[in-house]
């Protein structure tokens, strides 16, 4: 084999997940299942985290990942230095009837300390921000720290997506259709449940319009439920959701690390775009092993833009 003797040219790569909550583990586990990273350490004040990264490492054996995983739960982050990526989700979770914008307070106290220490080990990280209220963090991010803006992004709009297009595809199969899975749909704006746009215009299942296969009643119905997503699922389990987040934010770590180009909505600090100044919130951007490498200029409707720019 030819590329046997070219280790030389090896980087390792590493991945850091902060917060052993379901997100962070779960998140933990589809990289690993995934195989695309040499080493994740998983991080959290808890000390049960030893225990999750333990029973993790035992599934290696079946799931056949080369990943190593490591825990730490004390002030000690050696082990994290010159991480690629850094995924943020420590701090408090929605709460049955809580928004997330009411989580500030305590969530970006808990995410600055963090990341402080980090970036004494870490510099040139990417870093992934999933501590809620999302947006309103990574805007104190880009404000107070010198994290570049491509290396800061926010993970809120991926989740909506694909909410959006779970509740397209509910539909399909309440009309008894065809469930396609070929659903292309796009949430932008901010990843709260007031203000996030399902883009419901340009939304196709194949290449057929949703507006040219559902009522007025139902595209409303869509949208609602798309919006009222994670509140949905906190009222039902108690806790904010786990899965989607987690699948969303491995989404993410794949373009990264595989260079993608892939467009996905991200938060990101707009400067001018979209007639926006100094503001985090979701947008097209494309993904690449820098991060965010490019906003994307949607041509979005009067009402849509109005609504973007709230
Ligand atoms: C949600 C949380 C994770 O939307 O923001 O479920």
């Amino acid at each position: 084999y030819i590329f046997k003797n070219i280790n030389l040219f090896y980087f390792k790569m590493k991945i850091t997940i902060i917060g052993a909550g379901y997100v962070g583990v779960n998140t933990c586990h589809n990289i690993a299942i995934k195989d695309i990273v040499d080493d994740i350490v998983l991080v959290d004040i808890n000390d049960t985290v030893k225990g999750k990264v333990i029973d993790l490492m035992q599934s290696k054996f079946i799931h056949n990942f080369k990943t190593n995983i490591h825990s730490i739960s004390d002030d000690n982050y050696d082990k994290c230095s010159n991480s690629d990526i850094i995924i943020i989700t420590c701090g408090i979770a929605r709460k049955p009837g809580m928004t997330r914008e009411e989580l500030f307070t305590t969530n970006y106290k808990i995410v600055k300390g963090v990341i402080d220490k980090l970036l004494q080990i870490s510099p040139n990280s990417i870093f992934i921000i999933v501590s809620n209220p999302m947006d309103k963090i990574l805007q104190m991010l880009n404000n107070n720290t010198n994290i570049s803006k491509n290396a800061l992004i926010g993970m809120g709009n991926i989740l909506d997506t694909s909410r959006f297009k779970y509740h397209i595809y509910q539909e399909l199969l309440n009309h008894n259709m065809e469930p396609s899975m070929n659903i292309t749909a796009e949430v932008i704006g901010l990843h709260t449940d007031k203000d996030m746009i399902p883009l419901i215009n340009y939304a196709k299942v194949d290449k057929v319009f949703v507006k040219g296969i559902f009522t007025k009643d139902i595209l409303d119905k869509i949208v609602q439920d798309t919006k009222n997503g994670g509140a949905t699922i906190t009222n039902l389990m108690g806790t904010s959701a786990c899965y989607s987040p987690a699948a969303s934010v491995t989404e993410l770590v794949e373009c990264i690390i595989h260079d993608s180009k892939k467009v996905l909505s991200c938060s990101t600090l707009l400067n001018g775009e979209y007639g926006i100044h100094n503001k985090c919130i979701g947008v097209p951007v494309i993904i690449g092993k820098t991060g965010i490498e490019k906003i994307m200029n949607y041509d979005l409707n009067n009402e849509e833009l109005l609504k973007l720019q709230k």
